[in-house]
């Protein structure tokens, strides 16, 4: 096919969870504009209004008003996650400073996510969690109250756990210090405190947190989800011809690693005009078709391209030469065992991809990809397939494409819209 024009891809979800969170626990009314409203977005706004914010409903190109409490109110109901993991995370850390008892669930996918990442140092902290299965995940209970100061070397890299104990010495008024052990992960959490007065310093592996300032009122605009950027950016790179720009995106640095990746690879996008907005770099990525070849990516640029692996896996089915990602185990615990399902589905459209131990090696080929993608219902697998479904001669059927509406609402519009 052949690419043309300038899109807008749906606000970053990372930032819109975090903006209706902090605007949930600020005494009075926000303004937040550019808000993601997809599934998981919904899934934050649903529980926040449980817990007592007043949240205009969320449709495209509309502000949302949120107006919060200072404190969260008792949910008189189960609080259901549905399929987003960040929203379960972070409210957990809101919860654990809170003196009431909320329950906690979610959808399957979400139901084998691992909790106790989050819920055991939250318990260290002083929370009360009573988990209602063996595996110590949703659904579960906890009981906040009065916290004490945190200092805590994660299991992982990932800015849900960070962002949630973060949240947890924020609503508690303690210090809280986190080591990541692998990279930084993304550092939403970190730029907005800052911005409210708290006082939040890097100093190698660990970010430290002195609880020194306020959650106000405040007015903000969402950037475009770097993450969703990815889809047709790589739509553009396996194109016959023609470019393609993508208007206002997030370009922090702890999430386009994938863009180091792609030049790697042969195909350079261009970051255009950047701005700091909110305390967020933003600009305009131009991408055009490229001859790809493999390449490895290294365990410490994982966390800053984390979700991006789906689509660079498949644009390695295209690439001369084999592309190994190196120590990307995290993925078995994604929305769905991504790991295993990249492989699967690689080798059920013809491709070839194996698992490693914790790496995933995918060796490139000429002949277009054909066969059913099955997703599991997650919206990342199912996007990156149907971009790589854009290939001449390609033949891929993705066996469930609602999905994408988790992460971003208009996908299939969207893959049509940028054919010139
Ligand atoms: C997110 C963090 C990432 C990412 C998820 C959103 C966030 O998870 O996969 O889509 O907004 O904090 P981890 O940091 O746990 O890997």
């Amino acid at each position: 096919m052949l690419v043309g024009g300038t899109i807008r891809v749906p606000g970053d979800k990372s930032l819109s969870h975090r903006a209706l969170l902090f605007a949930a626990m600020a005494r009075g009314t926000s303004h937040i504009g550019g808000m993601l409203t997809s599934l998981d977005a919904r899934s934050s706004a649903r529980v926040l209004r449980q817990l007592g914010a007043v949240i205009t409903p969320l449709g495209d190109g509309k502000v949302v008003t949120v107006r919060g409490r200072g404190r969260l109110r008792r949910p008189s109901a189960v609080l259901n996650c549905g399929n987003s993991g960040t929203t379960t995370r972070l409210i957990l850390g809101l919860l654990a400073a809170h003196p009431f008892r909320a329950t906690l669930t979610g959808d399957r996918s979400l139901r084998r996510r691992p909790m106790r990442r989050v819920t055991v140092p939250l318990a260290l902290m002083g929370a009360r969690i009573v988990e209602r299965n063996a595996g110590g995940t949703l659904p579960l209970d906890i009981q906040g109250g009065k916290l004490t100061a945190l200092r805590h070397e994660m299991p992982v890299s990932s800015a849900q756990i960070k962002g949630c104990l973060l949240l947890a010495g924020v609503a508690g008024a303690v210090p809280v210090s986190v080591r990541e052990p692998h990279g930084r992960s993304r550092d939403h959490t970190e730029r907005m405190l800052r911005a409210f007065g708290y006082r939040v310093e890097e100093q190698g592996e660990w970010v430290h947190m002195q609880p020194t300032g306020i959650v106000t009122p405040f007015d903000m605009q969402i950037p475009g989800d770097p993450s969703s950027s990815a889809f047709p950016v790589a739509a553009a790179i396996l194109a016959e011809g023609g470019e393609l720009r993508v208007t206002g995106v997030c370009v922090n640095p702890t999430r386009v690693g994938y863009l180091k990746v792609l030049e790697r690879m042969g195909a350079p996008v261009e970051v255009d005009g950047v701005e700091l907005q909110f305390d967020e770099p933003v600009a305009d990525l131009v991408a055009a078709p490229a001859r790809l070849r493999a390449t490895e990516v290294r365990p410490e640029e994982i966390p800053a391209l984390i979700d991006e692996i789906p689509m660079l896996a498949a644009l390695a089915t295209r690439a001369s030469g084999t592309t190994v990602f190196r120590d990307v185990g995290e993925l078995r615990v994604k929305e769905s065992d991504r790991l295993a399902l990249i492989a699967a589905n690689i080798r059920a459209v013809g491709g070839r991809a194996s698992v490693d131990g914790d790496d995933l090696h995918v060796t490139g080929g000429r002949t277009p990809p054909a066969g059913r993608v099955v997703t599991q219902g997650d919206h990342r697998i199912a996007m990156a397939f149907a971009v790589l479904g854009t290939v001449p001669g390609a033949k891929i059927r993705v066996d469930d494409m609602a999905c994408a509406a988790v992460s971003f609402p208009g996908f299939p519009a969207m893959l049509q819209a940028i054919r010139a």
